[in-house]
């Protein structure tokens, strides 16, 4: 492997931190456990605001905030040579006033600086599912353009801090997912007489700005930055020959790269720009000349799963095993997917998330967690085949460095990391942190990797 990749691993502000005392509230504060409840609140907006149940699990998250020293010191001894964590954005700015929050920028400030010490490389992402509650009640998120104008105020400020630290900048996590969760990705809450995809693709395309215009201040205040976006990836499979299946992954297959075309092409594709334009979203010449002047330098991305395009309703795919939460383990769609991105965009990709979501078991106060290792593994195999099919991959990260709450449960049992953190579901437990059979395994894996230069 190149001297320079990155092996790493990935946590998020609004799953660990916790330290909720010290910031304004974020919207994954407020969502509560379990996945009905979780999406229910989702599509129930006045849910939020009424706020009936009293566990919140993103409150505390693992309490990294309390904890960063620990947690990266241990991170140090994996051998990770970058993390990638997210800036809460409710830390910076704790209302709608000019000021950013002076104490919430010496945190990120320290958690640079306790990478560094240990030459871990920081990437940020900027918006990991973490809107601050006051933007969502007074504006309703990117469905509105004033949040464009927050969200360059917010990344002026943390870019000027930072950059002399930090290289790789992430805007979004998936920003592609936006179909599934409006208010968590764009912040909004979508109001009963208002068409959800109407909504959605007017929020996208202020994402889509925000994002060309934070590529433009980063390299306005370092040309050294190198920007990206993340998106999940996702490869389709056709169920059976029909056409119907087809077409309908070919859809599919859109929704998941209408982004990063525009991202990365600085263009509306044609069926984009058509959708645009069928609901009513007015697109103005000064924003697509900047989408065209600032396209991406690489892209970020996720990868846990493929999915399967059936006419006769969902299914299941037979020919791979799935997690006990139910999603399909499919390393070699890794590798497909990998090639399709480069094959359409042909601009570095860095892998940001990758990993295996199940419940551990301590024994005798350790986890032997054979199943995350044979998936990282496997994974990491398929990686490799596609950097030789010529791929250019300029890191891996695993998500996640320990474990944290989850996002689509909001469980801590669900877990991801190579390091266990003693929480349970209902946040009982001492929050002890225990390295994991995983995490002894990435260790070695990296260091070999390393003596290969
Ligand atoms: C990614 C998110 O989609 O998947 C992470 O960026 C998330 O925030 C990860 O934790 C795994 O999903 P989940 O729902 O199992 O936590």
């Amino acid at each position: 492997m190149n001297k320079n990749f990155l092996w790493g691993s990935s946590i998020s502000g609004g799953q660990c931190e916790g330290g909720f005392e010290s910031r304004s509230e974020t919207v994954v504060d407020i969502i509560p456990q379990g996945k009905e409840t979780r999406f229910q609140y989702l599509n129930e907006p006045d849910h939020y605001l009424e706020r009936p149940i009293d566990f919140y699990p993103s409150q505390k998250g693992v309490e990294f905030y309390e904890n960063y020293q620990e947690d990266i010191a241990l991170f140090a001894k994996m051998g990770l040579k970058a993390l990638r964590f997210s800036i809460l954005w409710s830390r910076i700015y704790l209302d709608d006033t000019d000021e950013p929050h002076e104490a919430g920028l010496q945190f990120y400030d320290n958690v640079i600086n306790e990478l560094l010490k240990y030459h871990i490389e920081p990437i940020i992402t900027t918006i990991h599912f973490d809107m601050p509650l006051w933007i969502v009640q007074k504006y309703n998120g990117f469905s509105n353009r004033k949040v464009v104008e927050l969200y360059q105020r917010y990344i002026q400020t943390i870019v000027y801090r930072y950059h002399d630290r930090v290289k790789y900048w992430i805007s979004f996590c998936e920003i592609n997912v936006m179909n599934s969760a409006l208010y968590m990705v764009g912040g909004t809450v979508l109001q009963p007489h208002q068409d959800r995809e109407a909504v959605l693709h007017q929020c996208a395309y202020h994402k889509l700005l925000a994002n060309a215009l934070f590529v433009k201040t980063c390299h306005e205040i370092d040309t050294s930055l190198r920007v990206g976006c993340e998106v999940a990836g996702t490869p389709c499979y056709p169920f059976t020959s029909s056409p119907l299946d087809y077409q309908l992954m070919m859809e599919n297959e859109r929704k998941n790269n209408r982004y990063t075309d525009v991202m990365v092409k600085g263009i509306y594709p044609y069926y984009f720009q058509k959708e645009m334009l069928d609901y009513g979203i007015k697109m103005f010449e000064d924003d697509l000349k900047i989408l065209k002047e600032n396209p991406l330098d690489f892209i970020a991305v996720s990868y846990y799963k493929s999915s399967l395009a059936t006419h006769t309703g969902m299914k299941d795919n037979p020919c791979l095993d799935k997690t006990a939460f139910g999603w399909t383990i499919d390393p070699l769609g890794f590798r497909l997917m990998l090639n399709q991105m480069y094959e359409r965009y042909e601009i570095p990709i860095m892998v940001v998330e990758n990993g295996l979501g199940t419940y551990d078991k301590v024994e005798e106060g350790q986890i032997h967690d054979n199943y995350r290792i044979n998936y990282l593994k496997e994974h990491i195999e398929q990686m490799k085949l596609a950097i030789q099919d010529g791929v250019n991959v300029i890191g891996y990260l695993t998500w996640s460095a320990m474990d944290v709450v989850s996002t689509s449960e909001g469980l801590m049992s669900k877990r991801y990391g190579f390091i266990y953190v003693d929480r349970n579901d209902d946040g009982s437990g001492t929050l002890k942190r225990i390295p994991k059979d995983s995490f002894y395994w990435y260790q070695k894996l990296i260091r070999e990797e390393s003596q290969d230069e």
